[in-house]
């Protein structure tokens, strides 16, 4: 019973350590290939398609809900990560977005 318990907790524990999104990991390995590990867009992909930079005035402006919505639901050439990625995983993206704030 004893170690019943203590198996339990642990396998708890163990859960809840990946429930907490990692939106740096996230970030690098889903979008940092069109928009680059720093937000700025400089990579090949997003110079041809013209990204503009998330960490400039003209992005950070959005909401947290605008910038959800567009990962989320995509945007001309953005892929679409709803079903995807967890919506823990999408607002933890949005806060990483605004480590890129200029
Ligand atoms: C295949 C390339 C590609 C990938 C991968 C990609 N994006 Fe995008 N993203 C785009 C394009 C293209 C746009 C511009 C859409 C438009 O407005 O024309 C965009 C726009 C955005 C915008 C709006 C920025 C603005 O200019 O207002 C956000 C926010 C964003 N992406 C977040 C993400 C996040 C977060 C990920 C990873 C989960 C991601 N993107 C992955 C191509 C990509």
């Amino acid at each position: 019973m004893k170690i019943l318990v203590t198996a339990s907790i642990l396998l708890l524990v163990t859960f809840s350590a990946f429930a907490a999104a990692d939106g740096a990991a996230v970030y690098k390995a889903k979008c940092a290939s069109c928009h680059a590990a720093d937000g700025s867009g400089t990579t090949s992909m997003g110079k041809a398609m013209k990204l503009r930079d998330l960490g400039s005035a003209e992005v950070q402006k959005q909401t947290d809900a605008e910038l959800l919505t567009v990962t989320a639901d995509g945007k001309a050439k953005m892929p679409a990560y709803k079903g995807k990625l967890t919506d823990e995983e999408l607002k933890a993206l949005v806060a990483h977005m605004r480590t890129f704030k200029k």
